[in-house]
């Protein structure tokens, strides 16, 4: 299956799954739903408005996923593949946002890492993600960053919105079946200070 037959599949799944409340309608009557944001014009434009207003937060970050409903046609020149590693397909970069499309064929999977200094969301466009968390421990006898793995993998389905922090270390994989696997991140501000670390096994 395609990857834009997933991304329309996607969008009918947001509109079942019903838009957050406007925060904005505090007269008591009926909530008035957020408008849903189609495309990926559209989406770029309302991260540059949520921009302009001060730096983006993770609440801001789960609204335009919730209400995201992407177009088939919209991704698809972002969808690249490469066989030696899991392939980030930069969409957009500013001061205030990077937006990517990360495509993991199957085996394929991040370094342990942490998001120092932003915020991430991403949801899944495609495929099946595998996530382990880990918990920082003290350096190593060298300063070498390490951290100790839960011994449980996350899996998260098509359409499912992970949110991560600064200080939270994890890895993302593509590790539960033979398909491949799409994932649209945003993090703001771009993550320029990402930080490796030695996994350690939990006695
Ligand atoms: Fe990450």
């Amino acid at each position: 299956m395609s990857l834009s037959t997933l991304i329309r599949d996607d969008a009918r799944r947001s509109t079942r799954s019903g838009p957050s409340p406007s925060a904005n309608d505090d007269r008591g009557s009926k909530p008035r739903a957020a408008p849903a944001i189609r495309g990926l014009r559209a989406l770029l434009d309302e991260l540059d408005a949520l921009a302009r207003r001060g730096p983006l937060e993770m609440s801001d970050l789960r609204s335009v996923f919730d209400r995201l409903q992407l177009r088939g046609s919209d991704l698809t020149a972002f969808q690249l593949f490469d066989s030696e590693c899991y392939r980030r397909n930069r969409i957009r970069r500013t001061e205030a946002y990077e937006m990517l499309l990360i495509c993991w064929a199957p085996g394929q999977e991040s370094p342990v890492h942490d998001h120092r200094g932003s915020i991430c969301a991403f949801q899944v466009l495609e495929g099946t993600c595998c996530e382990q968390r880990f918990e920082r421990l003290p350096d190593g006898p060298e300063g070498g960053l390490r951290a100790a793995a839960s011994p449980e993998w996350l899996e998260y389905e098509r359409g499912t919105v992970c949110v991560s922090r600064d200080a939270d270390i994890h890895r993302v994989a593509n590790r539960c079946g033979e398909r491949n696997l799409c994932t649209l991140h945003v993090y703001s501000p771009p993550l320029d200070g990402m930080r490796s670390y030695q996994p350690i096994a939990q006695a």
